[in-house]
């Protein structure tokens, strides 16, 4: 069986759970895959923390330079957050012949195009099926499931850690800043929370997949936003009254003045299935001309679904199935003409 030597830069919850399976799962890589990934390095900014898996002696390091020039491995699993720095590392990945993975859609949204036509001109791959939607396979169906549809609308809770915030709120009457610390140990939360609570990260992830479904390369800053932090409890209590849940949606909307985007607190009536979805939690209802109305419903943040949807990518790049990842990649790098945003 084919053994391909992997790497992963940062090992914080997301990159914790990456190791973790591939130290602890290997055989099931193998089995269902055909391909043993071997995990060779992991980097890291603080080599004196401490970390959420066990890693073999010689494993750990801060040092780059040790993945860049070996080049045996192929696969980096790339799981800092942040954006320069993220940047320049995967810019240097590439330019060092490595096939990238990465959670990071911070990262994806603001210079995507410019990193997929980096690595198109290298013959390189990016996969990012884990930046959006947590372990729900999102970009893996827009591009490809769903390619015989001209989707029309998407609607969707995007942000784990808001949707389990109001959760909290509704359902146990916590306290928002109480609940707000709960998402961030629970490791759902951004290392700067705010990009959850204000709609960002909602938003960047919207950019994202209008960019797929809709060819539209869209500054994730000019998409309209309104974040839970605006909300009041009294807010949570008279919608339950009235017969309705508020839930962060984040929307994409073809209308015949353009592409409707926005992410906002929004009603919807309990009984609905987006809104008996709960804690951290992710739901997209796409709708595609053929196909109608689909719901993806799962875990959208967190240690174990998020490293699921990176394992999968790190597993297609290694047997070589990265012709999707070309043609996401060459779609990513684009812009439609013939989309443009509708006036808020
Ligand atoms: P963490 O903050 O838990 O971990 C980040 C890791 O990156 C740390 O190990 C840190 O090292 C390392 N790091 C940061 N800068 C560098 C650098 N310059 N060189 C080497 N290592 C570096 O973040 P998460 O694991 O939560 O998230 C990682 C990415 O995945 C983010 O982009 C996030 O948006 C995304 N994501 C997160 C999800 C989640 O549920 N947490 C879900 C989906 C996506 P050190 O520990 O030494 O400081
Ligand atoms: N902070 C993000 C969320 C992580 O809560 O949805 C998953 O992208």
């Amino acid at each position: 069986m084919p053994k391909t030597k992997v790497a992963i830069v940062g090992v914080g919850t997301v990159g914790a759970g990456v190791a973790r399976i591939l130290l602890d799962h290997g055989d099931r890589t193998a089995k269902n895959a055909g391909a043993t990934l071997w995990l060779e390095k992991a980097v890291v900014r603080d080599l004196s923390r401490d970390r959420d898996c066990q890693l073999p002696d010689g494993v750990l390091t801060d040092d780059l330079n040790e993945i860049i020039n070996d080049p045996e491995i192929k696969v980096v699993a790339q799981l800092m957050g942040g954006v320069d720095e993220a940047r320049t590392t995967m810019l240097r990945l590439l330019e060092a012949g490595k096939d990238i993975v990465t959670a990071n859609k911070a990262l994806v949204a603001e210079h995507g195009p410019e990193l997929f036509s980096r690595a198109h001109e290298l013959g390189r791959s990016i996969a990012f099926d884990a930046a959006v939607a947590g372990g729900i396979p999102i970009i893996t169906n827009l591009t490809q499931c769903l390619t015989a549809n001209q989707v029309t609308s998407l609607v969707g809770i995007l942000n784990g850690t808001s949707n389990f915030i109001v959760s909290k709120m509704e359902e146990d009457g916590n306290d928002y800043n109480d609940a707000v610390r709960e998402a961030q140990v629970r490791g759902y939360a951004e290392a700067d929370p705010t990009m959850d609570v204000d709609g960002s990260d909602a938003a960047q992830k919207l950019a994202i997949l209008a960019h797929i479904a809709f060819g539209a390369s869209i500054d994730w800053k000019e998409i309209p936003r309104v974040g839970i932090d605006s909300l009041d409890p009294i807010d949570l209590q008279f919608a339950k009254e009235l017969g309705y849940r508020v839930k962060l949606l984040a929307v994409a909307r073809m209308t015949d003045n353009g592409l409707e985007l926005h992410v906002s607190p929004t009603l919807v009536k309990i009984g609905r299935p987006l809104a008996e979805v709960r804690g951290a939690y992710n739901a997209i209802k796409v709708t595609g001309d053929q196909v109608g109305d689909l719901l993806y419903h799962g875990l959208g943040a967190g240690q174990k679904p998020t490293a699921s949807s990176v394992v999968a990518d790190m597993i297609d790049t290694a047997v070589g199935r990265t012709e999707l990842t070309f043609r996401t990649l060459k779609l990513f790098s684009s812009h439609n003409p013939d989309v443009a945003l509708c006036p808020p």
